[in-house]
């Protein structure tokens, strides 16, 4: 357990893939995500199983975010991982709707940076944003990412193209006190 300020973290267990189907199955939380289509659960257990082995070796770190009271509300990760450039990119996913713009992805995205820059020794730690998901901006934003640059037409989604913006955070403009 990782213990931010309004959310804590844990690893996922096979009991969450449901929840995990639930959340990938509603077009309002896939929209600004890679995932196009809804999950069956066999196929959630079959990509539970390789995340498990990416996290063994250490590609990859993978969280799922409850709220103080141990209400599960969505997942968060480290991929990608580069250990020589001290690197990775963050996913995340609040998938309880009923949850959103309340600060608990910012807390969530907080600890997690925590965890990245004073255990992990990263240096850099980047996303990639949708240019129309204004909610996921303005929470990056709170937490100190800087947009970098912007991919054109690099989503194609609901029929049209859509740019993405990449955004990052360095080790030396992570502010811990806010923790
Ligand atoms: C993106 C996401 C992780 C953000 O987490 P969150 O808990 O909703 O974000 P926070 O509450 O910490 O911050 C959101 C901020 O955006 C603001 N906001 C909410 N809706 C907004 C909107 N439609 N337009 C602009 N700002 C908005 C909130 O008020 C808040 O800012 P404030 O604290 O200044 O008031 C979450 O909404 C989510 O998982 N969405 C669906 C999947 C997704 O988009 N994942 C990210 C892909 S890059």
């Amino acid at each position: 357990m990782i213990l931010g300020k309004q959310v804590r973290l844990r690893p996922p267990e096979r009991d969450d893939l449901p929840r995990f189907v639930q959340w990938f199955g509603d077009p309002d939380v896939r929209r600004h995500l890679t995932v196009y289509l809804p999950f069956s659960l066999a196929q959630e257990e079959h990509w539970f199983e390789a995340a498990v082995q990416k996290v063994e070796r250490r590609e990859q770190v993978l969280l799922c975010i409850e709220t103080a009271e141990g209400e599960l509300i969505g997942n968060i990760g480290l991929h990608a991982i580069d250990w020589k450039e001290r690197s990775a990119e963050l996913g995340i996913t609040i998938g309880e709707k009923a949850y959103w713009g309340q600060g608990y992805g910012g807390q969530a995205i907080r600890t997690l940076l925590d965890v990245a820059f004073r255990e992990m020794n990263l240096h850099r730690v980047f996303l990639r944003v949708d240019a129309d998901n204004a909610r996921g901006i303005r929470c990056y934003e709170k937490v100190g990412f800087q947009w970098e640059g912007t991919y054109r037409d690099a989503v194609f989604r609901e029929g049209t193209y859509h740019d993405q913006h990449v955004m990052s955070i360095l080790e030396t403009e992570f502010e811990t006190d806010e923790q």
